[in-house]
Protein backbone atom coordinates (compact mmCIF):
# COMPACT_ATOMS: atom_id res chain seq x y z
CA UNK A 1 0.00 0.00 0.00
CA UNK A 2 3.19 2.31 0.66
CA UNK A 3 4.53 2.10 -2.18
CA UNK A 4 1.29 2.72 -3.84
CA UNK A 5 1.07 5.96 -2.06
CA UNK A 6 4.63 7.11 -2.14
CA UNK A 7 3.76 6.53 -6.36
CA UNK A 8 0.82 8.27 -5.53
CA UNK A 9 2.15 11.18 -3.95
CA UNK A 10 5.23 11.61 -6.64
CA UNK A 11 2.82 11.84 -9.47
CA UNK A 12 1.00 14.40 -7.57
CA UNK A 13 3.97 16.24 -6.69
CA UNK A 14 4.33 19.63 -8.95
CA UNK A 15 7.40 21.30 -9.74
CA UNK A 16 7.57 24.88 -8.58
CA UNK A 17 8.78 27.28 -11.28
CA UNK A 18 9.07 30.95 -11.78
CA UNK A 19 8.71 32.28 -15.45
CA UNK A 20 10.68 35.00 -16.37
CA UNK A 21 9.46 36.48 -19.51
CA UNK A 22 9.38 39.30 -22.17
CA UNK A 23 5.37 39.16 -23.27
CA UNK A 24 6.20 38.85 -26.48
CA UNK A 25 3.68 36.89 -28.51
CA UNK A 26 5.85 33.43 -28.26
CA UNK A 27 6.07 34.29 -24.93
CA UNK A 28 2.30 34.31 -24.64
CA UNK A 29 2.04 30.99 -25.99
CA UNK A 30 4.72 29.81 -23.73
CA UNK A 31 2.14 30.72 -20.69
CA UNK A 32 -0.65 29.42 -22.42
CA UNK A 33 0.99 25.70 -22.36
CA UNK A 34 2.72 25.81 -18.51
CA UNK A 35 -1.17 27.20 -17.85
CA UNK A 36 -2.07 24.15 -18.68
CA UNK A 37 0.46 22.01 -17.41
CA UNK A 38 -0.99 20.00 -13.89
CA UNK A 39 2.96 19.19 -12.99
CA UNK A 40 4.01 22.50 -12.20
CA UNK A 41 3.31 25.46 -10.12
CA UNK A 42 3.56 28.42 -11.73
CA UNK A 43 4.69 31.06 -8.01
CA UNK A 44 5.06 33.84 -10.25
CA UNK A 45 5.74 35.63 -13.51
CA UNK A 46 8.43 37.65 -13.67
CA UNK A 47 9.16 40.05 -17.00
CA UNK A 48 11.97 42.31 -18.17
CA UNK A 49 12.24 44.84 -20.98
CA UNK A 50 12.90 42.75 -24.41
CA UNK A 51 10.22 42.17 -27.25
CA UNK A 52 8.42 45.27 -25.30
CA UNK A 53 9.33 47.39 -22.07
CA UNK A 54 8.99 45.20 -19.23
CA UNK A 55 6.01 47.87 -17.75
CA UNK A 56 4.06 46.79 -20.72
CA UNK A 57 5.03 43.33 -21.12
CA UNK A 58 3.77 42.73 -17.51
CA UNK A 59 -0.07 43.81 -18.46
CA UNK A 60 0.45 41.44 -21.46
CA UNK A 61 1.15 38.84 -18.93
CA UNK A 62 -1.93 39.65 -17.39
CA UNK A 63 -3.82 39.80 -20.19
CA UNK A 64 -2.85 36.25 -21.02
CA UNK A 65 -3.45 35.27 -17.68
CA UNK A 66 -6.63 36.70 -17.36
CA UNK A 67 -7.36 34.69 -21.20
CA UNK A 68 -6.38 31.37 -19.33
CA UNK A 69 -8.70 31.80 -16.28
CA UNK A 70 -5.62 32.29 -13.66
CA UNK A 71 -5.30 35.85 -12.37
CA UNK A 72 -4.44 34.41 -9.04
CA UNK A 73 -0.86 34.16 -10.60
CA UNK A 74 1.07 37.26 -9.46
CA UNK A 75 3.04 38.92 -12.37
CA UNK A 76 6.19 41.16 -11.06
CA UNK A 77 7.69 44.33 -13.00
CA UNK A 78 11.41 43.51 -13.07
CA UNK A 79 14.38 45.48 -15.33
CA UNK A 80 13.56 48.49 -17.65
CA UNK A 81 16.72 48.39 -18.89
CA UNK A 82 19.75 45.61 -19.94
CA UNK A 83 22.53 45.74 -17.71
CA UNK A 84 24.80 47.93 -19.77
CA UNK A 85 24.01 48.03 -23.51
CA UNK A 86 21.11 50.67 -24.83
CA UNK A 87 17.60 48.90 -24.60
CA UNK A 88 16.48 47.90 -28.10
CA UNK A 89 13.29 46.53 -28.03
CA UNK A 90 11.37 44.00 -30.53
CA UNK A 91 8.04 45.88 -31.31
CA UNK A 92 8.97 45.32 -35.08
CA UNK A 93 8.09 41.67 -34.92
CA UNK A 94 5.60 41.60 -32.22
CA UNK A 95 3.77 44.85 -32.62
CA UNK A 96 3.77 47.63 -30.87
CA UNK A 97 1.58 46.42 -28.28
CA UNK A 98 3.39 43.25 -28.09
CA UNK A 99 0.88 40.88 -28.86
CA UNK A 100 0.84 41.45 -32.33
CA UNK A 101 -1.58 44.62 -32.29
CA UNK A 102 -4.30 42.53 -31.76
CA UNK A 103 -5.88 45.23 -29.11
CA UNK A 104 -6.90 42.88 -26.52
CA UNK A 105 -8.19 44.92 -23.46
CA UNK A 106 -6.29 46.21 -20.49
CA UNK A 107 -6.58 44.13 -17.44
CA UNK A 108 -8.15 45.61 -14.90
CA UNK A 109 -9.17 42.82 -12.35
CA UNK A 110 -5.42 42.95 -11.14
CA UNK A 111 -2.10 45.01 -11.65
CA UNK A 112 1.71 44.39 -11.77
CA UNK A 113 3.84 44.46 -8.67
CA UNK A 114 6.92 45.81 -8.68
CA UNK A 115 10.35 44.01 -7.54
CA UNK A 116 10.66 40.97 -9.93
CA UNK A 117 15.02 40.95 -8.58
CA UNK A 118 13.31 40.69 -4.95
CA UNK A 119 10.27 38.14 -5.90
CA UNK A 120 12.81 35.62 -7.69
CA UNK A 121 15.16 35.74 -4.63
CA UNK A 122 12.55 35.65 -2.15
CA UNK A 123 11.01 32.50 -3.85
CA UNK A 124 14.39 30.55 -4.12
CA UNK A 125 15.10 31.21 -0.60
CA UNK A 126 11.59 30.01 0.29
CA UNK A 127 10.77 27.33 -1.46
CA UNK A 128 12.73 23.98 -1.22
CA UNK A 129 13.73 23.87 -5.16
CA UNK A 130 12.72 26.43 -7.45
CA UNK A 131 13.37 26.06 -11.10
CA UNK A 132 13.26 29.01 -13.43
CA UNK A 133 12.20 28.96 -17.22
CA UNK A 134 13.69 32.03 -18.99
CA UNK A 135 12.17 33.44 -22.05
CA UNK A 136 13.77 36.83 -22.37
CA UNK A 137 17.01 38.62 -21.31
CA UNK A 138 18.12 37.27 -18.55
CA UNK A 139 18.43 40.81 -16.98
CA UNK A 140 16.39 40.01 -14.06
CA UNK A 141 18.24 36.81 -13.84
CA UNK A 142 21.87 39.00 -13.51
CA UNK A 143 20.54 41.41 -11.35
CA UNK A 144 19.27 38.96 -9.09
CA UNK A 145 22.25 36.84 -9.02
CA UNK A 146 24.30 39.96 -8.35
CA UNK A 147 22.48 40.30 -5.37
CA UNK A 148 22.17 37.35 -3.65
CA UNK A 149 24.29 33.95 -5.44
CA UNK A 150 23.61 31.61 -2.40
CA UNK A 151 19.61 32.26 -2.89
CA UNK A 152 20.46 29.81 -5.73
CA UNK A 153 21.53 27.23 -3.70
CA UNK A 154 17.70 26.09 -4.05
CA UNK A 155 17.54 26.57 -8.27
CA UNK A 156 17.11 23.10 -9.34
CA UNK A 157 17.34 23.57 -13.25
CA UNK A 158 17.57 27.06 -15.31
CA UNK A 159 15.76 26.67 -18.85
CA UNK A 160 16.95 29.64 -21.07
CA UNK A 161 15.50 30.49 -24.36
CA UNK A 162 18.59 31.85 -26.09
CA UNK A 163 21.46 31.55 -28.41
CA UNK A 164 22.22 29.38 -31.07
CA UNK A 165 25.06 26.87 -31.55
CA UNK A 166 25.39 26.03 -35.43
CA UNK A 167 22.33 28.08 -36.39
CA UNK A 168 22.40 32.00 -37.48
CA UNK A 169 21.16 34.04 -35.34
CA UNK A 170 18.14 36.64 -35.82
CA UNK A 171 19.51 39.75 -34.64
CA UNK A 172 22.48 39.22 -36.41
CA UNK A 173 24.19 36.71 -38.64
CA UNK A 174 25.44 34.95 -35.04
CA UNK A 175 23.29 36.25 -32.63
CA UNK A 176 19.79 35.75 -30.94
CA UNK A 177 17.33 38.43 -29.64
CA UNK A 178 17.62 37.54 -25.70
CA UNK A 179 20.81 37.23 -25.63
CA UNK A 180 21.96 39.99 -27.79
CA UNK A 181 19.31 42.36 -26.48
CA UNK A 182 21.52 42.25 -22.93
CA UNK A 183 25.11 39.95 -23.56
CA UNK A 184 25.87 41.51 -20.38
CA UNK A 185 23.37 40.09 -18.35
CA UNK A 186 23.78 36.58 -20.29
CA UNK A 187 27.60 36.04 -20.11
CA UNK A 188 27.06 37.06 -16.63
CA UNK A 189 24.89 34.26 -15.82
CA UNK A 190 26.52 31.77 -17.67
CA UNK A 191 29.38 32.35 -15.86
CA UNK A 192 28.40 33.03 -12.39
CA UNK A 193 25.32 30.74 -11.74
CA UNK A 194 27.84 27.45 -11.21
CA UNK A 195 25.03 24.75 -12.49
CA UNK A 196 24.28 24.05 -15.88
CA UNK A 197 21.89 26.12 -17.86
CA UNK A 198 20.05 24.31 -20.24
CA UNK A 199 20.50 26.23 -23.60
CA UNK A 200 16.90 26.08 -25.54
CA UNK A 201 18.41 28.08 -28.69
CA UNK A 202 17.39 28.89 -32.15
CA UNK A 203 19.12 25.56 -33.73
CA UNK A 204 15.91 23.91 -31.56
CA UNK A 205 13.57 26.50 -31.76
CA UNK A 206 13.14 26.91 -35.55
CA UNK A 207 11.69 24.15 -35.95
CA UNK A 208 8.76 24.63 -34.11
CA UNK A 209 7.07 26.51 -36.80
CA UNK A 210 3.19 27.47 -36.16
CA UNK A 211 1.68 26.59 -39.75
CA UNK A 212 -1.81 27.83 -41.17
CA UNK A 213 -2.38 23.94 -40.94
CA UNK A 214 -2.21 23.65 -36.86
CA UNK A 215 -3.27 27.29 -36.80
CA UNK A 216 -6.40 25.94 -38.91
CA UNK A 217 -6.46 22.62 -37.00
CA UNK A 218 -6.61 24.60 -33.15
CA UNK A 219 -10.07 26.64 -34.40
CA UNK A 220 -11.53 23.35 -35.21
CA UNK A 221 -10.75 22.26 -32.12
CA UNK A 222 -12.47 25.65 -30.78
CA UNK A 223 -15.46 24.34 -32.13
CA UNK A 224 -15.79 20.71 -31.00
CA UNK A 225 -14.25 21.97 -27.37
CA UNK A 226 -16.20 25.06 -26.96
CA UNK A 227 -12.72 26.98 -26.40
CA UNK A 228 -11.36 29.98 -28.85
CA UNK A 229 -7.72 29.19 -27.78
CA UNK A 230 -7.25 29.08 -31.33
CA UNK A 231 -8.91 32.07 -32.43
CA UNK A 232 -6.82 33.81 -29.77
CA UNK A 233 -3.70 32.37 -30.84
CA UNK A 234 -4.64 33.36 -34.26
CA UNK A 235 -5.42 37.08 -32.68
CA UNK A 236 -2.04 37.38 -31.93
CA UNK A 237 -0.01 35.86 -34.21
CA UNK A 238 -1.37 37.33 -37.32
CA UNK A 239 1.36 39.87 -37.10
CA UNK A 240 4.30 37.33 -36.80
CA UNK A 241 2.89 35.71 -39.52
CA UNK A 242 3.62 38.59 -42.21
CA UNK A 243 6.55 39.33 -40.47
CA UNK A 244 8.23 36.01 -40.60
CA UNK A 245 6.39 36.29 -44.68
CA UNK A 246 7.96 39.42 -45.42
CA UNK A 247 11.45 38.76 -43.88
CA UNK A 248 12.43 34.70 -44.04
CA UNK A 249 9.64 34.22 -46.49
CA UNK A 250 7.65 32.07 -44.51
CA UNK A 251 4.27 31.12 -44.17
CA UNK A 252 3.92 29.95 -40.55
CA UNK A 253 5.39 31.53 -37.36
CA UNK A 254 8.60 30.35 -35.31
CA UNK A 255 7.37 30.16 -32.01
CA UNK A 256 10.94 29.75 -29.93
CA UNK A 257 9.84 29.72 -26.52
CA UNK A 258 7.12 27.16 -25.75
CA UNK A 259 9.45 24.79 -26.71
CA UNK A 260 11.44 25.52 -23.00
CA UNK A 261 8.09 25.36 -21.47
CA UNK A 262 7.83 21.75 -23.07
CA UNK A 263 11.33 20.70 -22.72
CA UNK A 264 11.26 21.55 -18.99
CA UNK A 265 8.07 19.48 -18.71
CA UNK A 266 9.51 16.15 -21.30
CA UNK A 267 12.90 16.56 -21.64
CA UNK A 268 13.02 13.97 -24.35
CA UNK A 269 10.99 16.09 -26.67
CA UNK A 270 14.88 17.60 -27.45
CA UNK A 271 18.23 16.63 -27.48
CA UNK A 272 21.96 17.93 -26.58
CA UNK A 273 25.29 18.11 -25.17
CA UNK A 274 26.90 19.55 -22.50
CA UNK A 275 30.00 22.40 -23.67
CA UNK A 276 31.51 25.26 -21.78
CA UNK A 277 28.98 28.84 -23.21
CA UNK A 278 30.22 32.24 -23.53
CA UNK A 279 28.23 35.19 -24.52
CA UNK A 280 29.93 37.93 -26.27
CA UNK A 281 29.57 41.52 -24.71
CA UNK A 282 31.18 43.62 -27.21
CA UNK A 283 31.98 43.93 -31.00
CA UNK A 284 30.74 42.51 -34.68
CA UNK A 285 29.86 39.28 -32.75
CA UNK A 286 28.08 41.19 -29.31
CA UNK A 287 25.35 38.82 -28.20
CA UNK A 288 26.93 35.17 -30.21
CA UNK A 289 26.23 32.23 -27.59
CA UNK A 290 30.03 30.93 -28.33
CA UNK A 291 29.58 27.45 -27.48
CA UNK A 292 32.90 25.16 -27.45
CA UNK A 293 32.18 22.43 -28.66
CA UNK A 294 35.37 20.54 -29.05
CA UNK A 295 36.70 21.34 -25.63
CA UNK A 296 39.36 23.83 -27.08
CA UNK A 297 39.37 25.89 -23.83
CA UNK A 298 38.81 23.23 -21.07
CA UNK A 299 36.15 24.97 -19.66
CA UNK A 300 34.01 22.83 -16.67
CA UNK A 301 30.75 22.91 -19.44
CA UNK A 302 28.16 25.77 -17.71
CA UNK A 303 25.83 24.56 -20.68
CA UNK A 304 23.46 21.66 -21.77
CA UNK A 305 23.35 22.78 -25.24
CA UNK A 306 20.37 21.36 -27.08
CA UNK A 307 20.49 20.18 -30.96
CA UNK A 308 17.41 18.48 -31.71
CA UNK A 309 13.73 18.81 -31.53
CA UNK A 310 10.83 16.92 -31.84
CA UNK A 311 8.68 18.69 -33.35
CA UNK A 312 5.96 16.78 -33.79
CA UNK A 313 6.10 15.50 -30.37
CA UNK A 314 5.90 19.28 -29.62
CA UNK A 315 2.88 20.31 -30.82
CA UNK A 316 1.13 17.12 -29.69
CA UNK A 317 1.81 18.07 -26.46
CA UNK A 318 0.96 22.29 -26.78
CA UNK A 319 -2.23 21.08 -28.96
CA UNK A 320 -3.67 17.74 -26.16
CA UNK A 321 -2.63 20.28 -23.08
CA UNK A 322 -4.51 23.27 -24.76
CA UNK A 323 -7.72 21.19 -25.53
CA UNK A 324 -7.72 18.30 -22.89
CA UNK A 325 -7.61 15.57 -25.07
CA UNK A 326 -5.86 12.78 -25.41
CA UNK A 327 -2.13 13.28 -27.13
CA UNK A 328 -2.22 9.68 -29.47
CA UNK A 329 -5.14 11.07 -31.32
CA UNK A 330 -3.88 14.53 -31.55
CA UNK A 331 -0.72 13.22 -33.19
CA UNK A 332 -2.26 10.87 -35.81
CA UNK A 333 -4.12 14.23 -37.39
CA UNK A 334 -0.52 16.11 -36.72
CA UNK A 335 1.41 13.85 -38.66
CA UNK A 336 -1.02 14.26 -41.92
CA UNK A 337 -0.99 17.96 -41.27
CA UNK A 338 2.62 18.22 -40.83
CA UNK A 339 3.22 15.86 -43.68
CA UNK A 340 4.93 13.49 -41.68
O1 LIG B 1 15.01 35.23 -30.28
C1 LIG B 1 13.74 34.79 -29.87
C2 LIG B 1 13.48 35.20 -28.46
O2 LIG B 1 13.52 36.63 -28.34
C3 LIG B 1 12.07 34.81 -27.99
O3 LIG B 1 12.10 34.59 -26.61
C4 LIG B 1 11.27 36.02 -28.30
O4 LIG B 1 10.10 36.13 -27.49
C5 LIG B 1 12.25 37.11 -27.96
O5 LIG B 1 12.20 37.31 -26.55
CA1 LIG C 1 10.60 35.87 -25.22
Amino acid sequence: MQACLLAAQKIMEKRTIIIDCDPGIDDSLALMLALVSPEIRIAGVTVASGNVPADLGGKNALKILKFMGQLDILVYQGAMVPLKREYISAQDTHGMDGLGESGISEVTEASVHLGAVDFILDTLKKEEKVSIIALGPLTNLALALKKDPLAFQNLEMLVSMGGCFKSYGNCSPVAEYNYWCDPDSAEYVYQNLGKKIHMVGLDVTRKIVLTPNILEYMKRLDQEEHQNRGAFVEAITRFYFDFHWNYEGLIGCVVNDPLAVAYFLNPKLCGGFDAYVAVETGGISIGQSVVDSMDFWKKKPNAHVLTWADSLGFWSMFLSRLYGRGEEGIRQILKELMNL
